[in-house]
């Protein structure tokens, strides 16, 4: 991993105009950054606001504020040539292989959209080529490449999802909870040929998940978002052997420990997380988590906590933890 900065959100706004001055505020002022060759991890309930983030990082959806930068250049700002490289550069998995994948075209065809549009083979020859190695690539073999889509596991499906990605040689990838679709029995195997693949072709990842351990071993760093801002963010085992936000102590003890004694003891302790995330539409004043967390005071209820540097590369937005 290296020191350069590869993509720098600052303050991102995406607020959805509902109608009739109803405004949903899906992400909130949000701001990180990501250094080449790293994955940042990013984890919240469902309805948080990943999805929109990273959309709207890959320039998918408009800003509403703020900005985003791959590479020192504003995503949203770019034209021609660069807004084609970018596109190339910067892909998207798909939470669902089911419904991101065309039922009407073959693997083949699917993994070739993008080495066509982008010009990655100069004959038929290697475009083959191209294809096989994919699908070998991603654990598949030549035998799949002119069958369709429904013919696949789930798995397979998303195997072929990330070979589609991976056809362009791209640099960034953001991986909307690509094994949450998945049957618990093979999503190990898919994060782990992910972190492989990060490795070997020194791919940058934003790695979405709406639960903490999914992401434990595959991120470098972790933000924690809650109803459209980042509550907390810092290395991944900073985050787990010293998690500070109570959302993000809440998250980490609802992951179950495969052992039933220890699994007792931490029943007494078990930080509950009580209630539903509010809804973006009409968010509570203050700090957004208030309303579900135990220690939550007035001034809690009153001001928006900022996210503070607390040292070590550790920031977190919470009264509570920054006094
Ligand atoms: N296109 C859209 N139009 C209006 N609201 C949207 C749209 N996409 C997402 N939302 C809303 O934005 C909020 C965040 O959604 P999303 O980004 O999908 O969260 P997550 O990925 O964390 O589950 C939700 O309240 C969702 O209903
Ligand atoms: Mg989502």
């Amino acid at each position: 991993m290296s020191d350069n900065v590869i993509l720098e959100v600052k303050n991102l706004k995406k607020h959805f105009d509902l109608g009739h001055g109803r405004v949903l505020k899906a992400v909130d002022d949000v701001s990180f950054t990501i250094r080449e060759g790293e994955t940042l991890g990013l984890v919240g309930e469902s309805g948080c606001g990943k999805t929109t983030c990273g959309r709207t990082c890959l320039g998918m959806y408009k800003k509403t504020s703020g900005q985003v930068l791959y590479k020192g250049k504003d995503v949203h700002a770019l034209k021609g040539a660069e807004l084609f490289a970018f596109k190339k550069d910067a892909q998207l998995i798909f939470q669902d292989p089911y419904a991101s994948l065309d039922p009407r075209m073959t693997v083949s065809d699917i993994i070739a959209e993008g080495i066509d549009v982008h010009h990655l083979a100069k004959d038929h020859g290697e475009r083959t080529e191209r294809i096989y190695g994919l699908l070998n690539l991603v654990g598949l073999n030549k035998e799949h490449a002119n069958r369709f889509i429904h013919e696949f596991s789930g798995g397979q499906r998303q195997r072929i999802g990330i070979a589609r990605a991976l056809a362009v040689q791209p640099k960034m990838l953001v991986l909307d909870e690509p094994i949450s679709a998945l049957d618990v029995s093979i999503q190990a195997q898919v994060v782990n040929m992910l972190i492989g693949f990060q490795q070997e072709l020194g791919l940058t990842y934003l790695f979405i998940a709406h639960d903490l351990s999914m992401v434990k071993h595959a991120s470098d760093r972790v933000a924690v978002m809650y109803l459209g801002n980042i509550v907390e963010i810092t290395r991944s085992e900073e985050l787990y052997s010293h998690p500070l936000h109570p959302y993000t102590q809440a998250l980490l003890s609802a992951i179950p420990i495969p052992d039933p004694v220890i699994e007792k003891q931490r029943e007494n302790t078990r930080i509950r997380l009580e209630g539903e995330v509010p809804s973006p539409i009409n968010p509570p004043a203050g700090c957004k988590f208030a309303g579900r967390c135990r220690y939550a005071t007035d001034r809690c209820r009153q001001e928006t906590p900022k996210l503070v540097d607390v040292g070590s590369d550790h920031h977190v937005a919470c009264f509570t933890v920054n006094r």
